[in-house]
Order: C-alpha cells, then sequence, then structure tokens
C-alpha cells in the first residue's frame, strides 16, 4: 500500500506563527510536526510516501526528509497550488497511486498507540474505504460519522452544526484503487474545497465503506488551534519522558517495521551523536 501525507494549506488559524513556515513544519515538542504522521505510516509498514504542499514550502520539506533512502523509504513531492480540498490529494498523486490502494494522513494529526498500529497493518490490502472514528466534545469541528452495530456507515457529514453522532473521522483514511476516479467525480462543496467526507460518501453509497472505532489505548490529537499544538507537544513530552520513548521517531518506525537494518540505524544515530535523539537511536540497538 501507497501513502500521501497532505501537508499543505494556508494555517491561517495560527498566524502570525505560520505565516512564514509551513504549519506541519512547527515542533510538537522536540521534532517537526509532519514527523508524527509520517512515523504512524512507516510504522504502519507503509515506505512509498507522497508528500504534498504548497509551491513555497516543497523545498523545505525536501531539505528535511530527503527522497527517504537513508530510511530505507521512497519519498515523492507534489505541489498543491491552492487549498483545494483533502480529496484533490487524490488527483494531484493519481500517477503516484498507479491504480494501487493507499492511505492518506493528515499532516497535523498525531496518534499514538501500538494497538493503533495494529489495525492499520490489517487493511494494507482492502476492498472499498476505511476510516476510522473518535468519540470527541466538540464534533461540530470535525467530519462526524453515524454507524450501525455492524460498523456499517448510515450517515457522514461534514462540520454539521447540529451532529447526530459524537463520533469525528480522524484524519486517516484508507481507499481501495477506485478512490481516483471517485475523487474526480467530486464538485466543490459549499466553501470552495473537494472534500473528503464527500469521498467517503461515495463509499458510503456503494456500501463499500468500513468504519473502526479508535480504542482508549490510542491518543488522537490534531492541532488546529493554537491550544491543540499546545496540548500535543505537552502530550509527547509527557509520555516520553514517562516511558523513555521517543514519539514519531521516523528512523525508529523505519527499524521497527523493517525498512532498515540494525547496521543502518547504528549510521543514522551517528548522524545525531550527542544528543538525546541519538542516544534513544542507539539505545534500539542494545535492547
Ligand atoms: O482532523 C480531522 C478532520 O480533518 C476531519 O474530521 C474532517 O472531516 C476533515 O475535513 C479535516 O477537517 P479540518 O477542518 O481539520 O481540515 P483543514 O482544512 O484544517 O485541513 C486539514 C489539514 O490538511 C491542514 O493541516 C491543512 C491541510 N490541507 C487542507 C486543505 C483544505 C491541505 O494540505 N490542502 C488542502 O487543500
Amino acid at each position: 500500500m501507497k501513502g500521501i501525507i497532505l501537508a499543505g494549506g494556508n494555517g491561517t488559524r495560527l498566524y502570525p506563527l505560520t505565516k512564514a513556515v509551513s504549519k506541519q513544519l512547527m515542533p510538537i515538542y522536540d521534532k517537526p510536526m509532519v514527523y508524527y504522521p509520517l512515523a504512524t505510516l512507516i510504522e504502519a509498514g507503509i515506505h512509498e510516501i507522497l508528500i504534498i504542499t504548497t509551491p513555497q514550502d516543497l523545498p523545505l520539506y525536501q531539505r528535511l526528509l530527503g527522497n527517504g533512502s537513508r530510511i530505507g523509504c521512497s519519498f515523492s513531492y507534489i505541489e498543491q497550488a491552492e487549498p483545494n480540498g483533502l480529496a484533490q490529494a487524490f488527483i494531484l498523486g493519481e500517477e503516484f497511486i498507479n491504480n494501487e490502494p493507499v492511505a492518506l494522513i493528515l499532516g497535523d494529526n498525531l496518534f499514538y498507540g501500538t494497538r493503533f498500529i495494529d489495525q492499520l497493518k490489517k487493511h494494507a490490502s482492502l476492498d472499498g474505504g476505511m476510516i476510522f472514528a473518535s468519540k470527541v466534545c466538540d464534533p461540530q469541528r470535525y467530519g462526524i460519522v453515524q454507524f450501525d452495530s455492524n460498523k456499517k456507515v448510515i450517515d457522514i457529514e461534514e462540520k454539521p452544526t447540529h451532529p447526530k453522532s459524537s463520533f469525528a473521522v480522524p484524519g486517516i483514511y484508507f481507499y481501495d484503487n477506485t478512490v481516483v476516479e471517485k475523487a474526480k467525480k467530486l464538485r466543490p462543496s459549499k466553501r470552495g474545497e473537494l472534500e473528503i467526507t464527500d469521498l467517503n460518501r461515495l463509499y458510503m453509497v456503494e456500501e463499500r465503506l468500513q468504519v473502526e472505532v479508535l480504542d482508549h489505548g490510542t491518543a488522537w490529537l490534531d492541532t488546529g488551534t493554537i491550544e491543540s499544538l499546545m496540548e500535543a507537544s505537552q502530550f509527547v513530552q509527557v509520555i516520553q519522558s514517562r516511558q523513555g520513548v521517543l514519539v514519531g521517531a521516523i528512523e525508529a518506525a523505519a527499524y521497527h517495521s523493517g525498512s532498515i537494518d540494525q547496521e543502518q540505524l547504528r549510521h543514522l544515530a551517528e548522524e545525531f551523536k550527542g544528543n538525546v535523539y541519538g542516544d534513544y537511536l542507539k539505545s534500539l540497538i542494545s535492547n
């Protein structure tokens, strides 16, 4: 399965913080934000990844992440000239997707939990679409899904004023190879975007949209507001200092998912010699 990270948008909600630098490059505690969704894909065994961002930010991502070969992955890049909606990712990524199943993750969504990674791995080959659901207190801010006891989706709405359920759809989506053709059928919503929720509706109408509820051991944080950005940093700091793990370390994710071996990890740890990040990578080798 291939993966796409969507890391564009104007980031205006976080101005002036994001006026000069892409939102998804902002620090979440000790790493750039994009490391977290990237590590999630890699850990799930998705090693061929397309990064979509704005024309002005693209060189920054290339400088940060390169072509992925240092961690046994392949990263490619495409510009999104205007933030025309999440579902545009599949139209821009048509050539990359090349008729294969694909996972999309938003560059500003952070997931944490080992069981979540196991849940993701199950969907490496799938028929239809797969989304997740997580109970939230502020459903008006998200895509909202309603489903029956068989986890069959019966309704899905984008940021409804009167939500019919409190299950939000987190920013990670799995689709079969009909996704490009479906994305091309979409028309811009009232806010002028090709909505991921409308794409999910197309799968729902075909009765080919599955939903999985995130269990309590999985944390999902988004970083849409300045408060949630701060909370995400605090979350990462607490987990790291209590559990002695580094959340969102892409080299560690590569090692755990088998895209690099011990020797390559040892070499990568040298790049960060004398800092906590490098010490952590080295500690994985001796364990
Ligand atoms: O966080 C999960 C939510 O993400 C879902 O529940 C919603 O259904 C989905 O529409 C989305 O809602 P947001 O309001 O968070 O979407 P936003 O416009 O903030 O975009 C999410 C990220 O994607 C953000 O980091 C910017 C980036 N983006 C957005 C658009 C519209 C792009 O890279 N390109 C785009 O065209």
